[in-house]
């Protein structure tokens, strides 16, 4: 089992250039398949997932040209099979994107149903509802998730749960539906925004996505198109907490700052420096705060575990609510094994700042917490070690 070993106590100096956003880049590969024609997508980050997805594309059919480790040509005129199976979906939940995609482009889709996964249920309904009002049959049977439709039509759709991949998958649906679609408590995340002026570069007629009311009048083709994917504010975040927890000077370079602002904010409200260059800066123990994580612009709860870890650190206390996802908090028992003080009541960590972690043997319960352990090890005193890395691989080049 592949591991990090990390000898702590240094502080990190220098620069370090972001690359594309995985979760940007998800749906795109995905919208990518709806056109008859080759499609070309630069700044793709390498990681796991987004190798897995490429497989379960290749997979049904369509011809993937890996042209570098960051760029791919797709064409999906060459689709044959429609059913994504078990193995892709066990690997990475975000197959399921190729549902909206190929409804949207054939009209017929199924995809094996994802599981839950280590941060919660992630139940899929609210994908399921959009299909619907668009005219699909969706049925569920044998742990499939099948969908079909004679024509798609538009309707006015409003989202019960803000959810980043049921806007992502009923807006690539949406954007093949005859006529107009309204998509109500729509997620304004920046890469909904990507996907959306993604899919516009192919001809569809996409309004108002990063707000949360998205409009969309459905066209019948899609034409050849050459994109770049958005810096990743995740990746960004996790670079600049990393600079912050080991009292480093880190230039972090390729982001879009507005994409920053609410983690950028929380770490000059403990004492970081920051400037949109954009570089970090912390000399001193910084201090604690409260953080809730929340939808797009608020704080992302893909920040949540990386930014307790820095909290931990801090000289006061601290409180985190996750608000997304019900079970988040794996990684506390890890973090106190390192030597931190902090309690979880439900959906709340409490938080009381030590002045250093002690080096150990921790595990990596999901991709974000296993950041946030790397990190933990890097101030860590002696060595820490991190296994089940597998986790961080599919979201960290
Ligand atoms: C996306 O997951 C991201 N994954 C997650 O990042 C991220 O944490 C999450 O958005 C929130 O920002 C990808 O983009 C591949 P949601 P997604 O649908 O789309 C509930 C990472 O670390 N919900 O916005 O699955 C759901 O249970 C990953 O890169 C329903 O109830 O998240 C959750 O409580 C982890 N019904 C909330 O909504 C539905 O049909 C938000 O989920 C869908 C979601």
């Amino acid at each position: 089992m592949e591991q990090y070993i990390i000898k702590g106590g240094n502080p990190l100096v220098g620069e370090v250039t972001i690359g594309g956003a995985k979760n940007a880049a998800l749906g795109i590969l995905a919208a990518a398949i709806m056109a008859d024609d080759v499609v070309t997508i630069e700044n793709l980050p390498n990681v796991r997932d987004i190798n897995v997805l490429l497989q379960a594309i290749e997979a049904i059919g369509a011809t993937v040209d890996r042209v570098s480790d960051n760029e791919v040509k797709i064409n999906g005129s060459t689709i044959g099979c429609l059913n994504i199976n078990y193995e892709f979906i066990r690997k990475i939940r975000a197959s399921y994107y190729l549902l909206g995609a190929l409804l949207g482009k054939c009209g017929k889709a199924s995809v094996a149903l994802p599981g839950g996964c280590a941060i919660g249920s992630r139940p899929i309904d609210q994908h399921i509802k959009g299909f619907e009002a668009l005219g699909a049959l969706v049925t569920i049977d044998h742990g499939t998730i099948a969908t079909s439709a004679e024509k798609l039509v538009g309707n006015h759709i409003y989202l019960d749960v803000v959810s980043v991949g049921a806007t992502i998958n009923i807006m690539m649906a949406a954007s093949r539906a005859e006529g107009k679609t309204i998509i109500e408590n729509a997620a304004k995340e920046p890469h909904i925004v990507d996907v959306a002026n993604f899919l516009n570069s192919m001809g569809a007629d996409i309004k108002g996505a990063g707000t949360d009311i998205i409009r969309i009048n459905g066209v019948s083709k899609f034409k050849k198109t050459t994109y770049s994917i958005i810096p990743d504010q995740i990746e960004a975040g996790t670079f600049m907490m990393a600079a912050a927890a080991t009292k480093g000077n880190v230039l972090i370079k390729n982001v879009i700052p507005k994409h920053l602002e609410a983690i950028s904010a929380k770490l000059i409200e403990i004492g970081a420096e920051y400037d949109d260059a954009v570089r970090v800066i912390a000399d001193k123990r910084l201090g604690g705060t409260q953080i809730k994580t929340l939808p797009y612009p608020g704080f992302p709860t893909d920040m949540q575990p990386q930014t307790a870890m820095l909290l931990a650190l801090s000289n006061g206390n601290s409180m985190v609510i996750e608000s997304i996802f019900e079970n988040r908090f794996k990684y506390v028992d890890e973090l106190n094994r390192m030597g931190a003080n902090i309690k979880v009541e439900g959906n709340v960590a409490i938080i009381e700042g030590i002045e250093r972690y002690s080096g150990a043997q921790v595990s990596a319960p999901d991709l974000r917490a296993g950041a946030a352990l790397v990190i933990a090890g890097l101030v860590g005193e002696g060595i820490t070690t991190v296994d089940q890395i597998h986790y961080i691989q599919r979201g960290y080049e």
